[in-house]
């Protein structure tokens, strides 16, 4: 088998410089304002697997691809119960045999697609991993903000991260981008949902930040990950971590989330159709960000 040592992955924010971010957003914005898209991965074959569930992520990497001209391949692998080592290894194995010119992977376990990227020979790229890291998130939620402001600075805008920060790949992933490029993150969540940081300010109540923050990220608990249950209930959850209405008033706060939205318990029903509330610009922004990364990785390595 070939290692390729200086095959350029994306398992992590840290295989990318902040050129090469800035770079993506440049050609994501590009690729967004083009009246026809180019066929730059025409006759190229994208193998994307996922060993987790995905509505949007896998989706949008499917339809990046293909806006781009190249075939896809999905395996569905969800269900898959065979066991993991091993298994992980034959199926890195097997779809290197078949010359995919990228590999796009998901896994519940942290590390995963670092570990799987040093058995193959084209660009792997992590669709979030664990709790570890999810980096194509992380880029779309920064082009959304940097476009929000009209692609002007964002330096010094200030950031709540609110609800499971602990166990969430979103997070972790965004908490290293956006402060890169110098916004200032504070993270708001319940005790047991809060990561044992000393780098951010922390507060307990969304009320405690509405007034000082330009963003907020809302984020799914993420139940699947937890052990047992921590909080009496997500009613309960909701009436300090819920972004409200009311909770917003009428601040120009700009209001993310991932998806899946648990409407209630992560954002109120009523502000999701809010223009403050940009769920939909991320997931239309994650086509044009995913195009770039998989144009950026696969041009790149060939
Ligand atoms: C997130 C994920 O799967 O990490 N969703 C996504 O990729 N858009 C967030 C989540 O599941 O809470």
């Amino acid at each position: 088998m070939i290692i390729w040592l200086f095959m350029k992955h994306l398992t992590g924010i840290k295989d990318l410089s902040t050129n090469e971010v800035e770079e993506i957003l440049a050609r994501a914005k590009e690729l967004k304002s083009s009246a026809r898209l180019p066929k730059t991965l025409k006759d190229r074959l994208i193998i994307t697997i996922f060993f987790e569930n995905s509505t949007r992520t896998r989706s949008s990497f499917e339809v990046a691809a293909k806006r781009l001209g190249a075939s896809v391949v999905s395996l569905d692998v969800s269900k898959s119960s065979t066991s993991k080592g091993e298994t992980l290894f034959d199926t890195a194995a097997n779809l290197d045999a078949m010359e995919p010119d990228a590999i796009v992977v998901r896994h519940k376990d942290s590390g995963v697609p670092k570990m799987l990227s040093n058995y193959i020979s084209c660009p792997l790229l992590n669709a979030g991993d664990g709790s570890h890291a999810h980096p194509s998130q992380a880029l779309l939620d920064l082009f959304t903000i940097k476009e929000h402001y009209g692609f002007g600075e964002i330096e010094g805008k200030k950031i709540a991260i609110v609800g499971d920060i602990k166990n969430s790949r979103v997070a972790n992933s965004n908490i290293e981008l956006l402060t890169k490029f110098g916004l200032e993150v504070i993270l708001v969540a319940p005790p047991h949902f809060m990561p044992n940081t000393d780098r951010f300010q922390k507060r307990y109540s969304v009320k405690e930040v509405v007034d000082e923050v330009d963003i907020i990220m809302a984020l799914r608990t993420q139940t699947e990950r937890h052990k047992n249950q921590i909080y009496a209930s997500l009613a309960d959850y909701a009436q300090n971590f819920c972004i409200t209405k009311e909770l917003l008033g009428k601040r120009d706060i700009l209001l993310l989330h991932p998806g899946p939205v648990n409407r209630n318990v992560d954002i109120a029903d009523e502000l999701m159709t809010d223009k403050r509330c940009k769920v939909l610009t991320q997931v239309n922004n994650g086509v044009y960000i995913r195009m770039a990364i998989l144009e950026k990785l696969i041009l790149e390595s060939s």
